[in-house]
């Protein structure tokens, strides 16, 4: 009797028939069959719109401010995204879904919202048409095959060596962003700094060797890339030198101070004599560590630890530079840089643990008196750092996102070096082929075939439209051209060259970043459509 008022298991009434017991049932907002969908495919447009504007070189950007008050200004799509405060679960899986494009790619997260939404209108327009769901998203499927398919063929492989294409796909991907007016000088650095980090022959990056650093104050084109590591630190006392050479580091997570008795002993100091024997006996231990760091070979000590300023003006006394209060992500860095050993205790350091550089020294910024440490010439190492510039606290982390954005592309290039044209050239010739496709089908599908292929055309029509183009009239331009001159290669002409070819405009995109936008696009269209019962709560509802 007990066991069959649990919600959600099977009861029996008076006469014995079956019933199923489902839990607040009365405070239960629902909606069914093709209201369902609709009602998500509304949420999930509306997503799509919002970023439709920022794709694209003339894209706009987006200003958010957090509930704390904090700006960010960013034309990079997952960032806008995380932003903003969604709360209903259709627009969420939006979110994550430029999310994914992010942690796979790094680009292309705006593009792909934007075909999601595209192929939602579609499926709405099929959906009224009488077709079952079912049947639109395994047409979709189908059809996102077949232009997975065509993007192969339709992609160049470009040989490796070749670093003029690397940084000509660096600069698409930032020709979209805050940058766009640097973004040779930029797109270089990204490249160099990933061929520094490369592993050509396995085809590996370790980003984790690649560390962006901002400092805000001076101008974008002031961004440069060190070979070496950057700190936001300087040297623990004004006196030590700014510049050393040859240096041999002790990376010490201990802290540089005299051995203290631990909480639970007491130190009584009851006279002068004691107090003097105690001030003496620390000074001796801490000449002692001194002289221990100094016989290993070591002529600079990093630390993780602070120490006090009689430490400091003991250490500058021996003349053994320092700084101090070194974080622990840098603190491993520098030791994969120099080729060091991160040392924990004092008794532990033998000359083999000292990290080596060729040169430390103390960068200064302006009038201000903001300083940084820069460590280079390190033998053993291929780690990078990018000191990113900028006006304001926001371009300098807007420049991080899109240099971020870059060097994603440039290590899925020398991953798998094919490119497709962009511009929306290659969804133009991808549209083209579908019709195509679809005037060979005999079943239902024909429909889905046909609104995937609209669907496609939104890329271009988005581009033309934020470059204040004629939006349909360019499009169907276009496409008549790439049909009677055979060149899937032209596109959107955004920047206003007087050339549609993307090939003369150099606008290249990696093949996996376009496939992946496809491929996650058509699989949360189709789990939206699978979706034809939605229960919520009545009040927690909506956007
Ligand atoms: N010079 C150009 N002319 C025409 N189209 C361009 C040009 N440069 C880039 N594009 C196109 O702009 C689109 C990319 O725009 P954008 O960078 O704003 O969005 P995204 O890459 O999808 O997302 P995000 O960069 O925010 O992760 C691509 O379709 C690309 O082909
Ligand atoms: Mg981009």
């Amino acid at each position: 009797m007990k066991m069959s008022m649990i919600p959600g298991s099977l009861a029996f009434d008076e006469f014995g028939r079956p019933f199923l017991i489902i839990k607040d049932q009365e405070k239960q907002k629902r909606l069914t069959g093709n209201e369902a969908i609709k009602s998500h495919i509304l949420a999930g447009k509306a997503v799509a719109q919002v970023l439709r504007t920022s794709l694209g070189p003339k894209g706009l950007d987006k200003m958010m401010v957090s509930a704390d008050g904090d700006v960010t200004v960013t034309n990079d799509g997952a960032t806008i995204l995380k932003h903003m405060d969604v709360d209903h679960q259709i627009a969420k899986l939006m979110v994550e879904l430029s999310q994914s494009q992010d942690d796979e790619i790094g680009d292309g997260t705006t593009g792909v919202v934007v075909l999601a939404g595209a192929l939602l209108e579609q499926a709405e327009i099929l959906l009224d048409k009488g077709i079952h769901p079912i049947r639109i998203a395994d047409g979709f499927e189908l059809a996102a095959q077949s232009c997975i398919e065509r993007l192969k063929e339709l992609a160049v492989t470009f040989p490796i060596g070749d670093n003029s294409m690397l940084i000509k796909a660096a600069q698409t991907t930032l020709s979209s962003k805050i940058v766009s007016k640097c973004k040779q000088a930029m797109a270089e650095i990204a490249v160099q700094a990933v061929l520094a980090v490369a592993d050509l022959e396995t085809r590996d990056v370790n980003f984790e060797l690649i560390k962006v650093e901002g400092k805000v104050g001076g101008r974008i084109e002031d961004t440069m890339l060190v070979k070496g590591v950057i700190i936001d630190k300087d040297f623990s006392h004004p006196q030590m030198p700014k510049v050393l050479k040859d240096v041999r580091m002790a990376i010490l997570t201990c802290p540089f101070e005299p051995p203290k008795p631990k909480t639970k002993h007491k130190l009584d100091v009851s006279s002068v004599e004691d107090y003097k024997k105690l001030h003496k006996y620390e000074q001796d231990k801490f000449v002692e560590i001194v002289q221990r760091v100094k016989d290993a070979g070591a002529n600079l000590a990093i630390c993780q630890w602070g120490f006090d300023d009689e430490a400091n003006h003991l250490l500058l006394h021996h003349k053994l530079p320092a700084v101090r209060w070194v974080g622990g992500p840098e603190i491993e860095l520098i030791a994969m840089a120099t080729g060091g050993r991160i040392v924990p205790r004092f008794e532990e350091l033998t000359p083999e643990k000292l990290g080596k550089a060729g040169i430390v020294r103390e960068m200064t910024f302006g009038t201000t008196k903001d300083r940084m440490l820069v460590i280079e010439d390190c033998p053993n190492s291929k780690a990078v750092t990018i000191l990113v510039r900028g006006g304001s606290k926001m371009i300098v982390d807007e420049v991080k996102r899109s240099l971020h954005d870059a060097i994603c592309v440039v290590r899925n290039f020398i991953r798998d070096p094919k490119v497709v044209y962009g511009g929306g050239s290659t969804e133009i010739a991808n549209s083209l082929a579908i019709n195509l496709a679809a005037d060979k089908i005999s079943s239902l599908e024909q429909y889905a075939f046909r609104g995937f292929a609209d669907a496609l055309e939104s890329i271009p029509l988005a581009l033309a439209e934020n470059a204040g183009l004629p939006p349909i009239q360019t499009l169907t331009e276009v496409k008549a051209r790439q049909l009677t001159e055979k060149n899937p290669r032209l596109g959107i002409d955004c920047m206003g060259t007087g050339t549609a070819d993307m090939e003369a405009q150099h606008v290249l995109e990696p093949l996996h970043s376009k496939i992946q936008q496809i491929m996650l696009a058509t699989q949360l269209v189709k789990m939206i459509l699978k979706i034809d019962d939605i229960r919520s709560p009545v009040d927690g509802y909506g956007m």
